[in-house]
């Protein structure tokens, strides 16, 4: 899968891609990154990209023609155009299985100042996604964690399938906690003990309990996406 960032700091993208999980996903062509300056697409002679809003207000506000210019020459047929904004629909675990399993080139418009000219949007633009309830100062960031959350979805990107089962947000839950097996010689955290029932290798008695620690720990954290559970019980 290709992902293409069209941004006015491409450095705050690349160091992303330099290492840990994605480096490898790149390095084995599970993905490839392509990382434009879009203001080299600026007609304008001092490549100017920006402009004061129409209606007054302060913030200057990003030219139509030099993103048009832009996705022009490197979009295609196989092309789904996203643009971060704040003025959005909040970007989920759902869409992003959805879009690693349709989509084969996500191109990302990062946007900074007060934003870009809103005909881009009605003009090229497939998708438009939010990240959080929050005002970042540019796009770059919103479109990583988007990336990073989709590549997670390709097969063979993470070493163990199995690590995309069961996590937080799988039918409106939060994952119940973990612990490594070895023993821990700090006295202060040896203190606490982990939950018997994890040790025991019961594994019906474990799902069980795990589903009961994520429903309230989705209940305290969550109340909002705990009213959406279907509450299951569990047989051991
Ligand atoms: N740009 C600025 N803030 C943003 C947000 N919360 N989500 C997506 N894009 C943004």
């Amino acid at each position: 899968m290709k992902f293409t960032f069209l941004s006015l700091f491409p450095n705050l993208i690349s160091g992303y891609f330099s290492d840990s999980i994605l480096k490898r996903a790149i390095d084995s062509k599970l993905l490839e990154i392509e990382i434009i300056d879009f203001r080299e697409f600026s007609n304008n002679k001092y490549k100017k990209v920006d402009d004061f809003q129409v209606s007054g207000g302060a913030g200057l506000v990003i030219y139509a023609d030099v993103l048009e210019k832009a996705l022009k020459a490197i979009s295609s047929r196989d092309s789904h155009i996203i643009y971060l904004t704040p003025v959005a629909k909040q970007f989920n675990s759902y869409d992003a299985k959805r879009l690693a399993s349709n989509k084969k080139h996500i191109i990302f418009i990062c946007g900074r100042y007060e934003g870009i000219d809103e005909r881009v949007i009605e003009c090229f633009v497939d998708e438009v996604f939010c990240i959080g309830d929050y005002i970042l100062t540019g796009g770059e960031l919103a479109s990583l964690v988007m990336c990073d959350c989709i590549s997670r979805h390709i097969p063979n990107v993470l070493g163990n399938a199995e690590s995309l089962l069961g996590e937080s947000f799988e039918d409106n839950l939060l994952e119940a906690p973990i612990f490594t097996k070895t023993n821990i010689f700090s006295k202060k955290i040896s203190n606490l003990s982990i939950p018997s029932e994890y040790s025991k290798g019961n594994h019906s008695r474990i799902r069980a309990l795990k589903n009961e620690l994520s429903l309230s720990k989705t209940k305290y954290f969550r109340p909002d996406i705990y009213n959406k559970v279907r509450i299951c019980k569990i047989d051991i």
